[in-house]
């Protein structure tokens, strides 16, 4: 279980602290999917980092099974925002083999996580291509592979489908949902979107403008989702009047 508590942080601009998390608390289970939605500019991608150990914070705790989260480790790996997140100078297969190369993984072990991650990404094939001979999502699918070559116990994404046409978007969302269902993983993602929110998530944690939590909603609708479906428009609904009628906070 990852644990948060009471997470403060704040970032200070010319001389001036500006409050960023506000009193932030959940937890999320072993292998529960969590989205986490907001207005741009409320922090999710703080948020996200800090959980991931690349970003400090004033007080608070964040545990993962009870130890606490301090530096960056191959148990949290973390889907950046944007497409750049490969080595562009590097092949898809020398990319994810990276992450195994520096931990000292042999590379018959290393080849054989390849196949398999490129396999369950749907990108079978693909080993020589450079990143620039990728379309968007294939990049994206790429950097998922190779955040799972370590077999991390999260996966924390932060808006990964954000800039993908609607139909590269929903192969993606059911590709993750699937290797998510194969591998057990933890899914803490971030995004924008409330449909995506909907069709991904366990629970969504609901965001203020100014850093707190809103509410975190239990998403109960059956899977597969399917926007028609039964629930799906008054879920919708209800987490879209709580998104546009949120005061903004000025410290
Ligand atoms: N390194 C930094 N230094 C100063 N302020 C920062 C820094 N990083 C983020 N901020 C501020 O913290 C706030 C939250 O930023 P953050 O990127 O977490 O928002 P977000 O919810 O991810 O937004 P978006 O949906 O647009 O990605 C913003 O007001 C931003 O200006
Ligand atoms: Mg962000």
């Amino acid at each position: 279980m990852l644990k948060v508590e009471q997470l403060h942080k704040s970032f200070t601009l010319a001389g001036r602290a500006k409050t960023v998390l506000h009193d932030i608390t959940f937890a999320v289970a072993n292998g529960e999917f969590l989205c986490i939605l907001g207005p741009s500019g409320c922090g999710k991608t703080t948020l996200l980092r800090c959980i991931g150990g690349f970003e400090s914070y004033d007080s608070g705790d964040i545990t993962l099974e009870g130890r606490p989260v301090a530096e960056p480790d191959t148990d949290r790996m973390m889907i950046f925002q944007g497409f750049d997140q490969l080595f562009p100078w590097k092949t898809v297969a020398a990319n994810l083999e990276y992450p195994l190369k520096i931990k000292g993984v042999a590379s018959n072990v290393r080849r054989q996580a390849t196949e398999r991650f490129l396999h369950l990404v749907g990108l079978s094939g693909y080993h020589d291509y450079f990143p620039h001979q990728l379309s968007g999502g294939m990049k994206q699918r790429a950097a998922i592979a190779r955040a799972l070559m370590l077999e991390p116990r999260i996966l924390l994404m932060d808006e990964p489908f954000g800039n993908l046409d609607a139909q590269t978007r929903n192969s993606l969302q059911k590709e993750l949902l699937k290797i998510w269902a194969q591998l057990h993983t933890t899914v803490i993602f971030v995004t924008h979107d409330i449909e995506e929110a909907i069709i991904l998530s366990d629970r969504i944690l609901m965001m203020l403008p100014g850093g707190g939590i809103r509410d975190i909603i239990p998403n109960r609708l059956e899977r597969p989702r399917r926007p028609g479906a039964a629930g799906f428009a008054e879920l919708w609904d209800s987490l879209y009047t709580q998104l546009g009628d949120g005061p903004a906070r000025e410290d």
